[in-house]
């Protein structure tokens, strides 16, 4: 009786002090999320959620959200406020979805975030997540191993740039390169690799704006290139030259301005959508911390209804040319041609 008396106070205690998963939320594409970190989410009672979480994965969460990363207002969410924050929720017998950018346990700082939840008594669970390096490099064919090829593999850091190793891998994928590339690229060079190195630098993997530049080590280091982040230098004899024409680059990203979108099959194109709504959460505005749409990267948009058309004014006074305009019907159509002044194709659904 006492036995079972204790356990049910320790579940009590327990239930007092919450629960925290610490969650990884992928590289960028939203499908790319465990089934278990789904199930999480919806059970969740707040989220919270770093800069590289896909906004478009929150928003599905109709619960509290706080986001904890840097961009709003160049406010800078310290590791010490981040762990203060999540332990505020536990504490208030939260069950905290904790939700971060690729894997927790790969530059995530999820060590750290667990330390101090043992410090404070609090349960947890870590669920993990696709590592950008997975990601970048399924979404641009480059096999990390491959018989007879690379039979090692090791993931770096390229920032701050006293820290930047050169393993003895077949492959290297350094992170944090966005400021440090061609210091990274240097340091290998001067451990002795060979200047016709494949290296391929990938920016924003896995996402509708996904970007590819490759070369020899040799020509990257003429410091071409600006690279913006988030962005993984990847270095190794499995990147063939064909990477470019990769099967993601192959689909037509199609921007769903809101509305029905089984009209676009999911083999020829990439979806991405339009905020016809703002996320409600605590602390995020959509347009204010979310990076704007590339445009440049769109090669269709698709309109449901007029006050899509508007919604998606509000926005933008013009659009590319080399867009192509779908509208679902013809007061669509006729909206569009009023506040745009361009006349579009209407595809009736
Ligand atoms: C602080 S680390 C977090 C890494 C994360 N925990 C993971 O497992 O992917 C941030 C770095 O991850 C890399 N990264 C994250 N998402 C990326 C993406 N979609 N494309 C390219 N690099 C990405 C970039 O190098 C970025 O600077």
């Amino acid at each position: 009786m006492n036995a079972i008396k204790n356990s049910s106070a320790k579940c009590h205690e327990a239930e007092k002090r919450g629960y925290v998963y610490i969650i990884g939320a992928g590289p960028g594409d939203p499908e790319l999320l465990t089934i278990k970190a789904e199930r999480v989410l919806r059970e969740a009672d707040v989220i919270l959620y770093d800069d590289l979480v896909s906004i478009e994965l929150i928003a599905r969460y109709n619960v509290l959200k706080i986001y904890t990363g840097k961009r709003k207002d160049n406010h800078h969410f310290e590791q010490d406020a981040i762990n203060e924050e999540i332990l505020r929720h536990a504490r208030e017998g939260k069950t905290v979805a904790r939700l971060k950018g690729g894997d927790p346990f790969i530059f995530g700082r999820g060590g750290e975030e667990i330390e101090v939840l043992r410090q404070n008594g609090i349960g947890y669970e870590i669920i993990p997540g696709i590592t950008a390096a997975q990601g970048a490099c399924a979404y641009t064919e480059i096999p990390m191993t491959m018989r007879k090829v690379s039979s090692s593999v090791a993931f770096c850091t390229g920032h701050p740039v006293s820290k930047i190793q050169v393993p003895d891998t077949d492959t290297i994928v350094y992170y944090m390169v966005a400021s440090t590339v061609y210091d990274v690229l240097d340091a290998v060079a001067q451990k002795g690799r060979d200047e016709n190195s494949a290296v391929s630098i990938v920016q924003n993997a896995t996402r509708y704006n996904q970007k590819i530049v490759t070369g020899t080590l040799g020509e990257l280091r003429k410091r071409a290139q600006t690279v913006s982040s988030p962005a993984l230098l990847i270095i190794g004899e499995s990147i063939k030259q064909v990477i470019k024409d990769n099967w993601y680059s192959k689909k037509k990203k199609v921007l769903i301005a809101g509305g029905d979108t089984s009209l676009f099959n999911t083999v020829e194109f990439i979806k991405v959508h339009f905020p016809d709504k703002q996320v409600e959460c605590a602390d995020h505005d959509w347009m204010e911390n979310e990076v704007p749409l590339d445009l440049d990267f769109i090669d269709e948009i698709y309109f449901s209804s007029p006050a899509c058309v508007r919604n998606f004014r509000k926005h933008y006074n013009a659009l590319p040319e080399k867009i192509a305009i779908k509208t679902a019907d013809q007061i669509t159509q006729a909206e569009y041609l009023k506040l745009f002044s361009v006349e579009v194709d209407c595809r009736i659904l």
